[in-house]
């Protein structure tokens, strides 16, 4: 099952009158992991989640689970394997925890064992029977997860699980997020729009903006995108840069500051020599690694390339 593709789509389309929402998209994600989608408000999230589960029709494009598309007869059984938390769920408020544990497992057709089994991966065991008008959003929310996981799936899809969650309940949903691969088996594909929300679980990440997939890959693929720079201070900044140019190194930006390609400490050391020897006041040095949030703000054009922090 570990090399297994859990989600496969191919060219991927969706527009709605002249909007491309989904924009062929080829996205893989594979067995064991965390794939986290991201892209900002309107990127086209919520309606790829839609299209892989089946609720709205691509205009182009196939989706694949577990190897089989899923436009076909086998579409049912295909989608038996796959829970899933669109937006809020939907809770009859006027009954406990369990009880709209109960309704669902009885649609499903579900073992009853399964009803303690979800309450205490998601940590309501103690407040099952509460009825959830009184649960806060994170309970609300972990109710969804629990009523999602009840039909014991192997891909579980999370639309924004923690959206208007507060940090307690944000840190919560991330833990149990982190421990469905490992302890149960279960593939997950979560969207958000903010990059520190996935990071920190994600082991695959998506980025959409605009309806196109921008990145795909490791979160260390996404550190290579922007390697290490030096940050030179310079009282002749342009002749810096040009000097610098001249002599190989690939200056990246350049504002009053230089910003060159360099990896090393080795790097740094050369560069001043060369500059010093050139008569260039050098009064500052640094080494930066772009954050990933920088990237990933980079990526999405949420923050222009020259105001790089370092
Ligand atoms: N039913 C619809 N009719 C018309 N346009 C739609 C419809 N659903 C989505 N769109 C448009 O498609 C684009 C993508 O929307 P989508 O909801 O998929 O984005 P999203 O990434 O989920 O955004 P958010 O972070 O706000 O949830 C947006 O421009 C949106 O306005
Ligand atoms: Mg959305």
């Amino acid at each position: 099952m570990n090399n297994q593709t859990i989600i496969q789509t191919t060219g991927l389309t969706r527009r709605y009158k002249t909007l491309v929402a989904v924009n062929k998209l080829d996205l893989k994600v594979p067995a064991g992991s965390v794939y986290g989608f991201l892209g900002p408000n309107g990127a086209g999230k919520t309606t790829t989640i839609r299209m892989l589960l089946g609720l709205i029709t691509p205009d182009e494009g196939t989706v694949r689970l577990f190897g089989e598309d899923i436009h076909t007869p086998a579409r049912l059984n295909l989608l038996r394997r796959v829970g899933s938390l669109v937006e809020m769920p939907s809770l009859y408020l006027h009954l406990t925890g369990r009880e709209n544990l109960e309704v669902t497992r009885r649609l499903l057709d579900a073992d009853k064992k399964h009803i303690d089994r979800v309450l205490s991966i998601v940590n309501l065991t103690a407040d099952a029977d509460r009825v959830t008008k009184g649960y806060s959003l994170g309970m609300k929310q972990r109710l969804g997860l629990a009523l999602a996981l009840l039909n014991e799936p192997d891909l579980l899809m999370l639309d924004e699980p923690t959206n208007g969650l507060d940090p307690a309940g944000i840190h919560e949903m991330r833990e149990l997020i982190r421990s469905l691969p490992q302890q149960h088996g279960i593939t997950v594909f979560v969207s958000s729009h903010l990059l520190s929300e996935v990071e920190q679980v994600a082991t695959h990440l998506g980025i959409v903006r605009k309806g196109n997939l921008i990145f795909q890959g490791t979160l260390e693929a996404l550190q290579a995108q922007r390697p290490t720079y030096l940050h030179i201070g310079a009282r002749q900044p342009e002749a810096a840069a040009t000097i610098l140019q001249k002599t190989g190194w690939q200056v990246i930006s350049q504002n009053g500051h230089v910003n060159v390609k360099a990896a090393s400490e080795a790097d740094a050391a050369t560069i001043n020599t060369a500059l010093i020897k050139q008569g260039i006041d050098v009064y500052h040095l640094s080494l930066v690694q772009p954050s990933l949030e920088t990237i990933f703000l980079q990526l999405t054009g949420e923050q222009p390339e020259q105001t790089e922090t370092h």
